[in-house]
């Protein structure tokens, strides 16, 4: 039964088939011999009772046969789902085709596929409008828009091209005006900058090729882009999600941008904006909030392919220590595995007592442990992890057999986490692996699913690879033949996958393989790595009750609701740190605001003068790790001594910043607003900032101007209108009058240049070398004002909880949020905080020891400073143009102590 059967208004029955046959009989058929396909055109168009929206039929103009043969009857379901969002679905008529699961990615149904039948009302109206978005079409050729209500700004217009729906080829097109700045379409290492190039290729399907290959697919699948256009001086945002797994070219031309999809359907989300931060507050609010982290995660993290032993990993800890850098996370790649077998620990080298042993001292000091798991499982007839997972009957298959594969422990075979069965096995040895060994968080990589052979493979008789501590065996060592014989192997239309239209399994699993219930590869590959993280969280979430840490390499729309992403393998190179700034960018507009890049590279080694300098950068990546390869030079921070100068310098004012960062991370989750942000985020009208590349914000106000050049030591920074105060030394001012002219900064070797902009109200504290400690401190309030302002008001807050919840909430007793506002009016200057709800006792130590006013002239001596309510017992005149105050403030309704 339709869910929209019972209609209050005089029902319809629509009948596709009978509307189409009066229409060609009209003679309204297109002359032209189409192409790739001839468009459709709308035959009947419903509207469903209780704002259920709008069901259309199309039927095709002209049968064509490149690429396969058109679908005839298609399905077109419009709803404004929400104020600010509307969804345009076209599907087949008849069948039920591949879409992203509702398990995995919840949001609302669409009608079901009932064969062209349609009950309902029917809609004759020339526009279908919601509050904010109006859906417009033509009937014949068949096309759609969506504008603004308010502006009646197009957003979207398929006016201009065909629409082709085959059942392997998909394509649709809409114009765009020359001004629309665009970003997103990922994962792809994108060498022009954050704003997307016209003409560059954007492929979306999870590969494995390294990030350090530019314009190609990468090992995540978002295809939604953010749109920002300047109308008559005021930014405007809105973004475009089509949702869908399946393998796809997207060509932006500039002025158009055309969808070349390779199976599933076209379901359309648009979200109205119209600020960038609105954008992603709508979109997040569809696929899911991006996951809180724990309070430690915003620490720094160091790993490296190549601790050979236990040893080796201590060594690195104590060398944190001796050189006084911060490091909370130690990390290990597969070296404590056993054969590079997952959950397993190599009895030499990683004996258990002895590791249980380090866990428990770092434990007390407040330290965490995160170790690599992969997705392929050796083929081992004495490892338990197979054999139960062959007795569950859990992994990927290939007529009938399960799928074999090569990964790092040699042949493997997949587990499919689409499959229940396979989640509820993965959780099962998530457990047992925690019961061997206490680790704080999981690294799930090669999860695209990277295979080193391609196609069909056995196990060779004189089978003798890999060996797993060669550290070479990314070498094919199966005997592999090629699969040609199925359409899904050969599609019609080959997307450009792995930037040379590789064959759409190269070094994944063969897109013939089947999953769960017979979902192809071919439709389900680029959820592969979203799924696991899926069950991985769920693993973790039930282990102690702790809020899980998840690393993930392979991401897709809804990842961020699980775990965070670093932006894989790249090269310790100048170019290759520019890089990550794009990239970690467009993830927090993916809605995965916990991202960063392998500090000073994956591999090769940096030069030294890199290392500073990536640190420096990296010390504000919101997810901050070093990592390399086995094959480089070691690159811990206290390897060079000028490294660990910086490192000190940049992770010191890191530490200092966590509550501030740990607040974005509460703000995030409620959000979506990324903890990194485009500087457009906060200045949507500054048009200097569209393609603004090289620096970003932390949050709303902090803006972070790295040196990216060798031998620089002076940056060339943008800064929007208004004062901006460099924390390091507040006397070091920028005052821009928004004219965009790039001002010079200095920036010797061991300082990075991290402003403040007035209007802001940062929560910092004393710093060190462990979050457990450095959370303890007292806090300090930063209050930015305008250079010389004498009426000016400035905002922030703090969120606190004890971090070890699975969830982020402002429960009663739980968290406090605490929202701070300050003024000047002439020489009095006021600071507030409100508690906005919870009681969360705070521990002895938070509390608000001083309160630094930036921007005021004067000496300070006839200044008034109230902090909540008490007079500041001290308002001393530092170096103009900042003053300290210290006070008896804390914050309100805590039972903090006083200062
Ligand atoms: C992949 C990962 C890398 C890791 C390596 C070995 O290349 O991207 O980070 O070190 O596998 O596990």
């Amino acid at each position: 039964m339709l869910p929209f059967s019972h209609s209050p208004i005089l029902p319809y029955l629509l009948w596709c088939l009978l509307l189409l046959t009066l229409a060609s009989s009209n003679g309204v058929v297109a002359a032209a011999k189409p192409q790739v396909g001839s468009g459709y055109k709308l035959v009947s168009l419903a509207q469903l009772p209780n704002g259920g929206g709008l069901v259309g039929c199309l039927q095709v103009k002209q049968r064509t046969s490149t690429y396969g043969p058109d679908i005839p009857r298609l399905r077109l379901f419009v709803k404004h789902e929400t104020r600010e969002r509307v969804r345009v679905q076209i599907t087949d008529a008849d069948k039920q085709r591949w879409e992203v699961p509702y398990n995995l990615l919840p949001r609302e149904p669409a009608p079901p596929v009932t064969g062209g039948r349609v009950t309902g009302a029917p809609f004759t109206a020339a526009e279908y409008p919601g509050e904010e978005l109006v859906f417009t079409y033509g009937r014949d050729p068949f096309w759609f828009a969506v504008h603004r209500r308010s502006t009646r700004q197009s957003l979207f217009n398929t006016s201009a091209g065909a629409l082709v729906f085959k059942d392997q080829y998909l394509e649709v097109s809409t114009a765009l005006p020359k001004d629309a700045a665009l970003y997103g379409l990922g994962e792809n290492t994108q060498p022009g900058g954050i704003q997307l190039r016209p003409n560059d290729p954007y492929t979306i399907y999870t590969t494995d090729i390294s990030a350090i290959n530019l314009n190609t697919d990468l090992y995540g699948s978002h295809p939604v882009y953010m749109d920002l256009r300047s109308l008559g001086g005021r930014g405007v945002a809105h973004a475009v999600l089509l949702l869908n797994s399946n393998g796809m070219d997207v060509f932006y031309r500039g002025t158009s941008l055309t969808y070349k999809v390779i199976g599933g359907l076209l379901d359309f989300y648009f979200f109205a904006g119209p600020t960038p931060l609105a954008v992603v507050d709508q979109y997040t609010s569809m696929i899911g909030r991006p996951a809180p982290m724990p309070y430690w995660a915003f620490g720094f993290h160091q790993c490296r392919w190549g601790y050979k032993n236990l040893s080796v990993v201590e060594g690195v800890v104590e060398g944190y220590r001796n050189a006084q850098i911060p490091l909370d996370v130690i990390w290990n790649d597969d070296d404590h595995m056993d054969a590079a077998k997952d959950f397993t620990l190599d009895p030499v080298n990683y004996p258990r007592p002895k590791l249980l042993a380090f866990l428990d001292k770092i434990h007390a000091q407040g330290m965490k442990y995160i170790v690599l798991i992969d997705p392929g499982i050796a083929v081992n007839n004495s490892y338990g992890v197979y054999q139960r997972g062959m007795a569950r009957d859990i992994f990927i298959k290939l007529d009938g057999q399960p799928y074999l594969a090569q990964v790092w422990p040699g042949p493997v075979y997949f587990p499919d986490f689409l499959n229940p069965n396979g989640v509820s096995w993965w959780i099962d040895e998530v457990r047992r692996f925690h019961d061997l060994v206490p680790v704080d968080g999981l690294w799930i990589d090669m999860n695209e699913a990277s295979n080193f052979c391609t196609g069909k493979c056995t196990i060779p008789k004189k089978h003798q690879c890999p060996i797993p501590d060669s550290k070479t065996p990314w070498v094919c060592c199966l005997d592999c033949k090629n699969l040609t014989n199925t359409r899904w192997d050969e599609p019609p239309y080959k997307i450009n996958a792995s930037g040379q239209t590789a064959r759409l399994g190269f070094n994944t699993i063969a897109t013939s393989a089947t999953h769960y219930n017979g979902i192809l590869e071919y439709n389900a590959h680029s959820l592969y790595g979203f799924s696991q993280a899926m069950a991985t969280h769920k693993a973790l979430q039930g282990l102690q009750g702790k809020r899980p840490f998840i690393l993930t390499r392979s991401t897709f729309v809804g990842s961020g609701a699980y775990a965070a992403h670093w932006t894989g393998d790249n090269k310790g190179t100048w170019e290759n740190l520019r890089y990550s700034i794009s990239t970690m960018l467009n993830f927090g507009i993916f809605g995965m605001p916990m991202v960063g890049a392998d500090i000073c590279g994956f591999y090769p080694s940096p030069t030294e003068e890199l290392c500073n300098r990536w640190i420096e950068l990296g010390a504000f990546y919101p997810f901050s790790r070093d990592h390399a390869n086995f094959a480089s030079p070691r690159q811990e921070l206290y390897v060079w001594e000028s490294v660990a100068k910086s490192a000190r310098n940049a992770l010191g004012m890191r530490y200092k910043l966590l509550p501030y960062l740990y607040t974005l991370n509460y703000q995030a989750h409620l959000t979506g607003a990324p903890v990194a942000r485009p500087v457009f985020f906060s200045f949507p009208d500054f048009t200097p900032c569209y393609g603004l590349s090289t620096q970003f914000l932390l949050g709303a106000g902090v803006m972070v101007s790295p040196v990216l050049e060798e031998g620089a030591t002076s940056v060339s920074a943008t800064f929007p209108p208004g004062t901006w105060y460099n924390l390091f030394d507040p006397t070091k001012v920028v005052v821009s009058k928004g004219g965009g002219a790039p001002v010079r900064l200095d920036a010797p070797l061991h300082e990075i240049n991290v402003h403040v902009y007035q209007g802001t109200v940062l929560p910092m504290q004393r710093g060190g070398v462990i979050s457990k400690d450095a959370r303890a401190t007292p806090f300090t309030l930063v209050v930015a004002f305008p250079l010389g302002a004498t009426q000016a008001d400035a905002e922030g807050a703090v969120y606190v909880d004890d971090d070890e919840r699975p969830e982020m909430v402002l429960a009663e007793g739980q968290a406090t949020y605490a929202r701070f506002h300050a003024s000047v009016r002439g020489r009095a200057v006021t600071v507030r905080s409100e508690a906005l709800m919870g009681s969360y006792s705070l521990r002895e130590g938070l509390v608000i020891e001083k309160v630094t006013v930036l921007g005021l002239e004067g000496t300070g001596k006839d200044l008034a400073i109230r902090v909540d309510g008490a007079d500041a017992d001290a308002a001393v005149a530092t170096s103009s143009p900042y003053f300290a105050a210290g006070g008896d403030a804390k914050l309100q309704g805590e039972e903090g102590e006083g200062v």
